[in-house]
This record gives C-alpha cells, structure tokens and sequence, in this order.
C-alpha cells in the first residue's frame, strides 16, 4: 500500500480486517515495525477521535507521531496553482509538502470540504496536493469526499459483531448481513464524506444486503453508492436491519444545502423494533436527542463506542502495510 486514500488503495479488505483484529489481540506484535520512522499528523480541521487513535496505532508499532495543527499553528496554505499570492495565504503548498516530506516518513491529512463549490471539493486538491509534492505515502485522516480510517473501522466492527454472534453457523438461512445507512436530522451542513466512504466500502466489500435510506433531496453521488438498494421510507428500510448506521449528511445535488431536519427522521427505539434486534452505528461525534436519542444511544443496541475503540486498530493495519511496503 502507497498511499491510503479511499478503499481503491485496499488490495483485499478481508485481510485488512483480519490484520486490524489480530493487533487488537496483540497490539505490540510488530513493536518494532515503525522504530526510527517519524509520522506526521497535519489538522486542518477539528478531531478527536482521528486524531487520538492515528497516535495510539502509530505507538503500539514504534513510531514517533508529530501533530500539527495547521489551521491554527501553521502559516496559511495556498493550493490554486499559478496563485498571486496577494491575499490572505502565506505559503504555497509546492513549498510546504516537500519540506514536511522530509521531517516525516509517513503523512496524515485531515481537511474538510468547503460545503460551497462541489467541483472544487470533490477535486480532492487539498489531499492531492499533499500526494504529489510530498514525496512520502499519504493516509487520508478524512478529506473533502471520503473518510476511509472510518469506513475500514466500521467494517471491522461488523466483522466483529459478526464473528462474535459466530453468524454463518447458527444463521444459514442469512448468509449476508442486512446493513442500512440512514440518514439523521442536523441543524448543520455537514459533509457527504462518511456516508460517501461507507457506501463505497460497503459497496466494495460485498459482504451485506445494503440498504440507503434519507429524506428526498439528499441523494449521493452515484459513484459511491451504485449497487446499494435506495428507499425514502426509513420504516421500510430499517424492517429486518442487522445494523443502521446514522448519519447526516447535507445536499450533493443542491451542494451543501440543508432541506429538511424532519424530527421524524431520528432513530427511535420505537423504529428498531422493526429490526433484527439492530446494532445502532454513528462515527460520532453524535449531537443527542438530534441524530440519534438518549434511549438508543444508551441502550444495548449501540456499538458507537466500540465502533470507535475499533480506530485505533483500523489506523494500525494501514500503517502497517505503507510501512511493510517502504
Ligand atoms: N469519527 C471521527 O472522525 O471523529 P473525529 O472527527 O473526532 O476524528
């Protein structure tokens, strides 16, 4: 693996998952994998979760992480290129890449998309530029269109709820997992990236009957979600669901627009009792009583905490393979 920006950089995603669970069994087994080598963790935006984890799976293989915030440390960043830079930003990208390329062995980028200009987002300029003028392999820390630490986690954690409920033995008569991404109210625009990337792992995985669910008006692009069953009735959708995954997502026709935030939409107790006894997913950070209750929230049906212990081992089994390569 070069460089890992979308689940097209995954030869095989059985074998990620597998490795990811065997160093959450063992997370010191490759101690020594990373020692000497430099990994740099560049933040244009917020993170907890990201953040923390990419550090941890970084330590359990002996490497030395380096964060960098760069929206509020670093010198404002240019990425336009031919750019008179007679406004606000300080340095180009051409500049900065290279230089960090020779500090680190290994660089981490998390950006958001403006939510203003789709062409430009979905361009990925910001992670692209980072590619061509750093030198070193990449690792998407989540960027304009996809978040694919977080998909790879979330496939993990249904691997593992699958493995753990031994299903394939007891179950033969549902070989295939049913898995519906629905859509949650938000008061803000937020990006299309999770729901893009998990469509598309999902997608590429195989492994599920899959199902996406939201409100008219809030389609995705096809790219990502060709080959999932699409519904506007979140009752019907949810009906014999193995595990919903909540997300809110904001328009990608009518870019970055907010329709409708239909309280109707949230995931309640009393629409999981149409599941199969649904494990509830988010990635979180999860505004309550908005995406999601207390009372699912709360109760047995969510493995959002578990989803997001799995980061840690997600982030060690693609570090692992870049480092194994160089
Ligand atoms: N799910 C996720 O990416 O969380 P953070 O924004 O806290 O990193």
């Amino acid at each position: 693996m070069k460089n890992f920006i979308s689940v097209n950089d995954v030869g095989d995603i059985n074998q990620l998952v597998a490795k990811a669970l065997a160093y959450k069994a063992n997370p010191f087994a490759d101690r020594r994998l990373g020692a000497d080598k430099k990994i740099g963790l560049l933040f244009l935006n917020p993170s907890l979760r990201t953040r923390i984890s990419t550090q941890a799976a970084a330590f359990n293989l002996g490497m030395e992480a380096i964060v960098f915030n760069v929206d509020k440390e670093g010198w404002a960043l240019e990425f336009e290129d031919g750019a008179v830079m007679n406004g606000s930003t300080v340095e180009h990208i051409k500049d900065a890449a290279p230089v960090l390329g020779q500090y680190f062995d290994i660089i981490c980028v998390r950006t958001f998309p403006s939510l203003k200009n789709r062409e430009d987002d979905y361009s990925e300029r910001v992670m692209d530029s980072f590619i061509r003028y750093s030198g070193v392999p990449v690792v998407s820390l989540e960027s304009a269109t996809l978040h694919p630490l977080q998909s790879l986690t979330d496939i993990i954690t249904i691997t593992e709820c699958l493995q753990k409920e031994n299903r394939g033995v007891t179950e033969v008569a549902r070989s295939k997992p049913k898995i519906v991404l629905t859509w949650a109210p938000h008061v803000k625009p937020l990006p299309q990236c999770v729901a893009n990337s998990f469509a598309q792992w999902v997608n590429a995985w195989g492994g599920a009957e899959f199902i996406i669910t939201y409100p008219e008006g809030y389609e995705l692009s096809t790219s990502y979600t060709a080959g999932a069953t699409i519904t506007h009735n979140q009752d019907e959708a949810v009906k014999d669901a193995d595990f919903i995954y909540v997300k809110n997502w904001s328009g990608y026709t009518d870019y970055g627009k907010i329709y409708s935030t239909d309280p109707g939409w949230m995931l309640t107790q009393e629409k999981l009792k149409l599941s199969n006894n649904a494990k509830v997913m988010h990635c979180l950070p999860v505004r309550r009583n908005l995406e999601l209750s207390d009372e699912v929230l709360d109760s047995g049906h969510s493995i959002v905490t578990r989803q997001a212990g799995n980061r840690v081992w997600a982030a060690q089994a693609v570090l692992s393979e870049i480092l194994n390569v160089r």
